[in-house]
This record gives structure tokens, C-alpha cells and sequence, in this order.
């Protein structure tokens, strides 16, 4: 674990789509990719999805092996399941644009270095949801807060983003034991929180939890937020 580093977590229009993609390649590379998968696929969001149409699925292919004359049965649940397939991708599709906050680690002169870690966000724009829907920090900075600093951030950006009306933050099928650690530490075991300009006791609760938990970070962190006054949904 790196620590004592100076990092900044950057947010701006320019660099948002390329740290989205940042943490996709990170996720579904050989190195993570196992192991996040395997997680995945304990988390609600994956039952509900894909868990519940495979049953149908299997189900239809026993009723049509043990029963006999259950053929009517097992089609009406392949449809079933296909078109729960169907109506979850169009879901998923709907979550809106991808962006993404970065964590770099700074030069000398301050200068942006390596990225250490990103948060990819969908923005959902009818709804003016933000969807926390991945987090990846490199495994040489892990446990220095990264994690914990990138969720902050897009409650920060977030309440700037609050003023053009609200904005739910939503954490999208949390599956690492850190992730669920923060969710259930500092979001209060919440995965959809309303940010307003003028922060609700949970709002208020949650940024300030956040920002306790990285006070004990060893690592200091450069807030660039920039871009931030104008909408991005
Ligand atoms: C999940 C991940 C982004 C966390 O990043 P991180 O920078 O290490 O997280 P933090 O240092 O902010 O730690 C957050 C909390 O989780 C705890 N934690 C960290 N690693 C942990 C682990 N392996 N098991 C249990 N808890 C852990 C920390 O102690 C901290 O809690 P605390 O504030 O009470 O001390 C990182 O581990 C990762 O990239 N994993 C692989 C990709 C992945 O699975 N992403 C998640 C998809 S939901």
C-alpha cells in the first residue's frame, strides 16, 4: 500500500469518459475480472437481472423433462425469462451517459501523474440519478482511502450539481467487502441517497462520515472538481 502520497481526485468534462473507460478495462481485465465476477454475481442487482430469468430458464427446461405434456409451460417461461432479459438490458441502458472521477497520483510540481484508482458514474438525465457504477482503485493503493475519497467526491459533485435541481446518488450492485464496508460505515447501509442544496440530516450524515473516515487516510488529497458549476446530466 502506497500512503503519505499527495493524489488529487479530478472530475471535468474533458477527462470524464476516458476514466469511465479507465475503470471498465480495470474490471473486466484478467487480473480482477474472477474475482469481481465471482462477487458479482452474490449481489441483488446480478439476481435480479440475470438470477431470476436463468431460473425461469432452468425451470422451464426440468418442467419439459419431468413432466410430460408441460411443453405449453416451458415456453410461457422462456418468454418470461426473455423478456425479463430484455426489459433489464433496456433498464441498464436507460441509466444514462458514462463519466468518471479520477484519482491521480500528483508529481513533484503538481503536476497530474498516474491514475491510482476512478469511479465510473452513469447520469441518468430524466431522473437526474447518479449512478455509482463501478469503483477500481490499483491494488498497490489499496486501503489508503481512495475508495472512500472517489464515493465522496460524487456526493460533492453531486450537492454542486444539487442546485439545478435534486440529484439521487445511487451505488449500483456494490460487491467488494470494501465497497460494502463504506456503504454500510458511512452511507448508513443506504444505497440511494437524495443530495439537495440544502443538505437533509442523511445527506449531511453521510459527507460527514466520509470525510472522518478519510481525515484518517495517511494520504493527502487535492479536490479538483472543476467543471462543476456546469450541468452534467
Ligand atoms: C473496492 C475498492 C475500490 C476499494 O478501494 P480502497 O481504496 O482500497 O478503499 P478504502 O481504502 O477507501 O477502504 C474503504 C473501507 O473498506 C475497508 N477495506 C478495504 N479493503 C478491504 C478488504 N479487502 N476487506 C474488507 N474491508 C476492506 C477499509 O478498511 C475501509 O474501511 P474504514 O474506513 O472503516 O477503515 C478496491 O478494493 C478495488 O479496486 N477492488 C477491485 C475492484 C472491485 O471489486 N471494485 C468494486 C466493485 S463494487
Amino acid at each position: 500500500m502506497n500512503s503519505g502520497q499527495r493524489l488529487a481526485i479530478v472530475y471535468s468534462i474533458a477527462t470524464g469518459s476516458s476514466v469511465a473507460r479507465y475503470v471498465t478495462r480495470g474490471f473486466f481485465s484478467l487480473r480482477e475480472f474472477p474475482q469481481a465476477f465471482a462477487r458479482m454475481v452474490l449481489t441483488g442487482e446480478f439476481g435480479l437481472f440475470v438470477g431470476i430469468p436463468l431460473v425461469l430458464l432452468v425451470a422451464a427446461r426440468l418442467f419439459q423433462h419431468l413432466l410430460p405434456r408441460a411443453d405449453t409451460l416451458a415456453t410461457v417461461l422462456t418468454i418470461i425469462a426473455v423478456l425479463w432479459l430484455i426489459i433489464g438490458l433496456v433498464r441498464i441502458s436507460r441509466y444514462g451517459r458514462s463519466s468518471g472521477i479520477g484519482c491521480y497520483a500528483l508529481e513533484t510540481d503538481g503536476s497530474l501523474g498516474q491514475l491510482a484508482g476512478g469511479l465510473r458514474m452513469r447520469l441518468e438525465r430524466p431522473s437526474r440519478k447518479l449512478w455509482i457504477a463501478g469503483l477500481l482503485v490499483e491494488p498497490e493503493w489499496r486501503g489508503a482511502g481512495i475508495g472512500t475519497a472517489l464515493i465522496l467526491a460524487a456526493f460533492r459533485l453531486a450537492w454542486q450539481q444539487a442546485a439545478h435541481g435534486t440529484v439521487t446518488v445511487c451505488v449500483f450492485a456494490p460487491s467488494h467487502p470494501a465497497s460494502k464496508a463504506i456503504i454500510e460505515k458511512q452511507l448508513g447501509g443506504l444505497q440511494t441517497i437524495a443530495v439537495t442544496v440544502q443538505p437533509s440530516e442523511m445527506q449531511k450524515r453521510t459527507m460527514d462520515r466520509l470525510e472522518q473516515a478519510l481525515s484518517k487516510s495517511q494520504s493527502t488529497f487535492d479536490w479538483r472538481l472543476t467543471d462543476t458549476e456546469q450541468p452534467i446530466f
